[in-house]
């Protein structure tokens, strides 16, 4: 085992990724964790209320672009990993500016306070969107970004500053590139769980487009041991892929297809699937190869029939987790059922 660490500064803790990591690695390791969130529309207290009496989290309500706060926090802690975020492509489709403040900024923040007190690793958690889509083949980490949405964008903005942090100052940096994941406390949203509540309901679940599009589905669990390795035994400069390689083992998936195995699963019918108007920019396929990964001992443990499962079960016995959160969603829902009706999102807006 590479680095060891005593405390952790996790930035975007409450949100969907980032809790599930908090809650892995206060039960697996060590070390003690301290939250930096500042609650968007997507972070939420509900997903931490199991840790909140465990003496070794901390949670800190705050933006990581206030850099006096940042400083202070970056002081108390030996290694940061960097999950705050604007994360819906849907979202960056509507308003892009608030994507660039809290990427690009808000990553510059987080490396030079990480800079001056001397931590020793940071980590940024970023994603496969920053290849761009791929017709065929698998995207590496050597490939050049190319991004093709705003959310991707500036997500490639925030790698290109860390990797010149890496190169300029020195400082310790590793880089995860994730794929689509799915699993608990993931805001209603993003596909799986608009489809797994929306089939809960008997609402309509929108299918952008023809419905064929690629994303090579990761489970949360897998996602965050992928990030636990990397933070622990990652070479410095190096950014690494962290997939469940679906494509490579012939058994990629279109959304068509995870929708039809999310209407099983509940007992629907197909017909609850609705065809609406495009994603401008939709990217057709992402797919990732994982070698340098898998080469340091990391391999996926949850096959997608299995998290898939789960992951429903979840959102049946948890509707007092979601329930609130649907209504706001419900805009950003609207807005995309409506993808091909340009009148009508004029007057939504
Ligand atoms: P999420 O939207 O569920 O959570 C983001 C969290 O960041 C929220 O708790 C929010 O309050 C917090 N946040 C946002 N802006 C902030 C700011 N300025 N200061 C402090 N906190 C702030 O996102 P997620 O799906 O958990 O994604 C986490 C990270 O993983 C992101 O960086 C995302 O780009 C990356 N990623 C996500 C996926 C995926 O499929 N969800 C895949 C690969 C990579
Ligand atoms: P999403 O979960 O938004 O993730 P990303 O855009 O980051 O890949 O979308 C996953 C795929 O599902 C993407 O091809 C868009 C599509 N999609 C729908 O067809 N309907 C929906 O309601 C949503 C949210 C997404």
């Amino acid at each position: 085992m590479g680095r060891t660490f005593k405390r952790l500064l996790v930035t975007g803790g409450a949100g969907f990724i980032g809790s599930n990591f908090v809650h892995r690695t206060l039960a697996r390791r060590p070390y003690e964790v301290v939250v930096l969130d500042n609650l968007t529309y997507a972070g939420n207290l509900a997903n931490l209320a199991s840790v909140s009496s465990d003496s070794r989290f901390t949670f800190v309500q705050g933006d990581i672009r206030d850099a006096e706060l940042v400083d202070k926090l970056m002081a108390e802690a030996d290694q940061v990993v960097h999950f705050a975020a604007e994360s819906h492509v849907d979202r960056s489709i509507m308003d892009g500016s608030n994507f660039a403040r809290t990427q690009v900024v808000g990553t510059l923040t987080l490396l030079e306070a990480a800079r001056q007190q001397g931590v020793t690793c940071y980590l940024q958690v970023s994603t496969d969107e920053v290849y761009g889509h791929v017709e065929d083949g698998v995207s590496r980490e050597d490939d050049a970004p190319a991004p093709r949405s705003p959310y991707s964008a500036t997500k490639a903005g925030a790698d290109l500053v860390v990797n010149a942090y890496h190169i300029t100052h020195g400082l310790t940096t590793v880089v995860t590139r994730g794929s689509n994941t799915y699993g608990p406390h993931q805001y209603p949203e993003k596909l799986l769980p608009v489809a797994i509540t929306n089939a809960l309901d008997g609402k309509p679940i929108p299918v952008y487009g023809d419905g064929m599009q690629v994303r090579d589905w990761l489970h949360v669990d897998d996602h965050c041991d992928g990030i636990d390795r990397v933070l622990h035994d990652g070479a410095p400069g190096e950014a690494y892929n962290i997939g469940a390689e679906h494509e490579g083992l012939g058994h990629g998936r279109t959304n068509l297809d995870v929708l039809r195995a999310v209407l099983d699963l509940l007992g629907k019918p197909y017909d609850m699937l609705q065809f609406v108007g495009d994603r401008p920019g939709h990217d057709r396929r992402y797919a990732l190869g994982c070698e340098k990964l898998r080469a340091l001992g990391w391999q996926t443990v949850l096959p997608f029939p299995v998290g898939l499962e789960r992951t429903v079960q979840w959102y049946a016995e948890r509707r007092d987790w979601w329930e609130p959160l649907k209504q706001d969603a419900g805009y950003v829902a609207y807005y995309n059922r409506n993808y091909g009706d340009r009148e009508k999102l004029a007057a939504a807006r």
